[in-house]
């Protein structure tokens, strides 16, 4: 296990003639581009895990990879860090060409999701590594390793060996060592998973804060939607090694560009329907008004609507997409429930209604009532080669 540690942190010894991590500190400067990912492909074998992903990082971002299990964020993270290597592709790292270059020439500082500290060696110790091998003195190094021992929350830590904290403080200790050598560039590979939900939700922010604070890139890999919206200044969703969208967790909620976006990032009604002209589609026996693209029309498509997006006060007869539905299951959710709703069609539909609404609109299982779904919040998306999750 320990060989392994070592391994990953190679990375860590600092070479002298790191010419590329001197050049890339003189260059950043806060908003401007920071990483350049150009065409990368990522292959094993036959199996081609990042199929040309491009993307550029600004300085001082706070980036999410979001994304099913193997959809190829761990692969993407640790090609940016030359752990290892793309097939083709290139990395520009503040202007600098650093595609090539060994993980140890190179300006990061990495978490992984397991807390790799080296469990032989105490908390100093640990966070000192990579000082050490930049041959900084030990005054230096006490004062440093007593600085960011205080910024992750665990003063006076410092003689406490691993097997001797939390879960959380053990990832606390790996972000403090990844902060030692003040890197460009801060990549965290799920470093919240495995943390219980009390301790996760407290990390995070703590992560973000500091984050800011400190002004460092950061990319961050999840595959956590919640973890990715509350932390992100802009999310890459990917899946099956390609990038389906980029954008702030806002946009990525409410405009998501496609059927896979739309079902990953929160819930949605996701039906296939076929879009009869530009205003109407027929979705499980039903017509629906819509605004339909152009390169849909007559085609087998999805319509997408969120269940929060689905009306329920005041509604006419005579207004647009009117359904009257049976009420099935409610599943109370707190300050929410989440109702399933039938038409006679057959068509089954979730919608979500705040517990205002629960209340003053008598939803109760077994009964009838009207519900809309405005066309301002439906999208229609081309049919997926692949299920869409
Ligand atoms: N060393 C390897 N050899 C062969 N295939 C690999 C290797 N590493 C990863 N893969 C494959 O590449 C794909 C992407 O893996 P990756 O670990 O990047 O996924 P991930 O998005 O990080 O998933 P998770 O959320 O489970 O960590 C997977 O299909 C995986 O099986
Ligand atoms: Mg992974």
């Amino acid at each position: 296990m320990v060989a392994l540690e070592k391994k990953q942190l190679e990375y860590e010894y600092h070479d002298p003639k790191n010419d590329a991590a001197a050049a890339i500190k003189n260059v950043v400067g806060m908003g401007n581009k920071y990483l350049e990912i150009i065409d990368l492909v990522k292959k094993y074998d036959d199996f081609v895990a990042l199929k040309g992903i491009s993307l550029t990082i600004n300085s001082g971002e706070f980036i999410c990879f979001l994304g099913p299990s193997g959809c190829g964020k761990t692969t993407f993270l640790r090609a940016i860090a030359g752990l290892d290597h793309q097939t083709s592709g290139k990395l520009i790292q503040s202007g600098v060409d650093v595609s090539e270059l060994q993980p140890n020439k190179r300006d990061f500082g990495i978490v992984f999701q397991s807390y790799a500290l080296f469990p032989n060696l105490t908390v100093a110790k640990n966070v000192a590594y990579g000082l050490v091998n930049r041959k900084a003195s030990k005054p230096d190094i006490q004062q440093k390793v007593s600085e960011l021992l205080h910024t992750v929350g665990l003063p006076g830590s410092e003689s406490k060996y691993p097997a001797a904290l939390s879960g959380g403080q053990q990832q606390r200790v790996a972000l403090a060592r990844a902060l030692a050598t003040s890197p460009g560039l801060l990549l965290l590979d799920e470093p919240l998973s495995a943390l219980d939900a009390q301790v996760r939700t407290h990390l995070r922010s703590e992560i973000k804060a500091l984050q800011r604070n400190l002004e460092v890139t950061t990319i961050m890999v999840t595959h956590d939607q919640e973890e990715a919206m509350t932390m992100a200044d802009r999310i890459v969703v990917m899946n099956h090694g390609v990038i389906e969208q980029v954008g702030t967790p806002q946009e990525i909620y409410q405009h998501p560009a496609t059927a896979f976006v739309a079902n990953f990032v929160g819930t949605t009604n996701l039906l296939p329907c076929t879009v009869i002209d530009a205003n109407s589609v027929e979705v499980g026996g039903v017509k629906l008004n819509v605004s339909a693209p152009q390169v849909l029309l007559g085609k087998q498509a999805l319509l997408a609507i969120r269940p929060e997006d689905i009306g329920a006060r005041s509604i006419n007869n005579s207004d647009t997409n009117s359904l009257d539905v049976l009420i099935n299951e409610i599943e109370f959710l707190g300050s929410f429930s989440r109702v399933t709703l039938t038409h006679q069609s057959g068509l089954t539909l979730t919608a979500e209604f705040s517990m205002n609404s629960m209340r003053d609109l008598d939803i109760t299982s077994g009964k009838s009532m009207k519900v809309t779904l405005p066309i301002k919040h439906i999208r229609l998306f081309p049919e997926e080669p692949s299920s869409p999750r």
